[in-house]
């Protein structure tokens, strides 16, 4: 049995929040930081085992985990350790702040997390501490190149682009030309909390796309399966540079992904009307067939493309929630 909707996109990639909880305070998701609602219980290991389970049965061989801040989980290295123990899962991969990641990378390789995407808004400290509410851009720096010193496999920077902020092209390209690392502009998405944000910094990644081809990047053609990243080389440069362009036309006919919230919801799409409950089948492992049926059923309304040119932002308050 494959995942596949009825556009023909195929998933085989899993984006698996475990928190919602986060440490820091980024303009566009958290501006005024965490604030636990006692009502919301996050997945246990062993209902993200049986998610885990049931989604490698379905063909997914990705699985992200996500957050909020994912490393903040006490047993995080568990959860690692469970599902790099399903043979069909090729990549293990996190988006993560790096706030826990000095400390624990080596554990965390060994436990078999072989991807890895660290969150840098700027490389000027005091842009970073504006962006992010944390004065550690020396430490997250460091995190890149542990994370490549330990022999993780794919080690990428996540940037979202906020105009007159974070949109000097220079800074960035400076850092990547001696490290094999992509970095990815994330453009600034609109969430149901964060119009404000949004109305006054978004910026079109298009306006980093033509920077970089006037001083020669080049397009790199697009592997089968990937997603809707745009990737740029430079023989000049050892990283390259990736734009995710969500407001771009056709952005959505490249979806390969699925997301699942640290409550139990199943996400067809970041912007969605709506999450589909699996939690009823997550507490047994005996439940897998009835979990597919669900699975299955919801992804035949997951919808062709988001609405966000119409300001139609669905149920997700920000990122926090399911991590992006
Ligand atoms: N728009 C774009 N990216 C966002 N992220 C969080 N909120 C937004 C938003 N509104 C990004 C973070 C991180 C990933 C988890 O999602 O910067 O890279
Ligand atoms: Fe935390 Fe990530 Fe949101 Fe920043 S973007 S506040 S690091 S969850």
């Amino acid at each position: 049995m494959q995942l596949v909707d009825n556009y023909q996109r195929r998933f085989q990639y899993l984006r698996l929040s475990i928190t919602e909880q986060c440490n820091f305070q980024c303009q566009y998701c958290l501006p005024n930081g965490y604030h636990p609602n006692k009502d919301h219980k996050f997945l246990s290991l062993s209902e993200i085992n049986n998610v885990v389970a049931t989604f490698t049965e379905l063909g997914v061989h990705k699985i992200r985990l996500t957050g909020g801040e994912p490393t903040l989980r006490r047993d995080f290295t568990d959860i690692l350790s469970m599902i790099s123990s399903y043979p069909s899962v090729k990549e293990l991969a996190l988006t993560t702040n790096g706030s826990r990641l000095l400390k624990n990378i080596h554990h965390w390789h060994q436990a078999g997390l072989n991807a890895i995407n660290i969150s840098i808004d700027s490389f000027s400290p005091h842009l970073f501490k504006l962006i992010t509410g944390q004065d550690k851009l020396k430490e997250i720096i460091e995190c890149v190149e542990k994370s490549l010193e330990v022999g993780i496999k794919k080690v990428k920077i996540n940037t979202v682009l906020m105009k007159n902020m974070n949109d000097n092209l220079k800074d960035y390209l400076a850092w990547i030309k001696q490290r094999p690392v992509d970095l990815r502009f994330i453009e600034l998405m609109e969430t149901g909390e964060t119009n404000e944000v949004f109305n006054r910094y978004h910026l079109a990644g298009n306006a980093i796309e033509s920077q970089l081809i006037a001083q020669g990047w080049q397009l790199q053609p697009k592997m089968a399966l990937s997603g809707p990243a745009k990737v740029y080389a430079h023989s000049d440069y050892q990283g390259r540079i990736g734009l995710i362009m969500p407001y771009s036309k056709d952005f959505c006919k490249s979806c390969n992904r699925l997301r699942v919230s640290s409550l139990g919801k199943l996400h067809y799409c970041l912007f969605g009307d709506a999450a589909v409950d699996l939690r009823d089948l997550l507490v047994k492992a005996d439940q897998k067939e009835q979990l597919k049926a669900r699975i299955f059923a919801s992804l035949m309304s997951k919808p062709e493309k988001h609405l966000l040119h119409d300001h139609h932002v669905g149920i997700t308050p920000n990122l926090s929630y399911i991590g992006g």
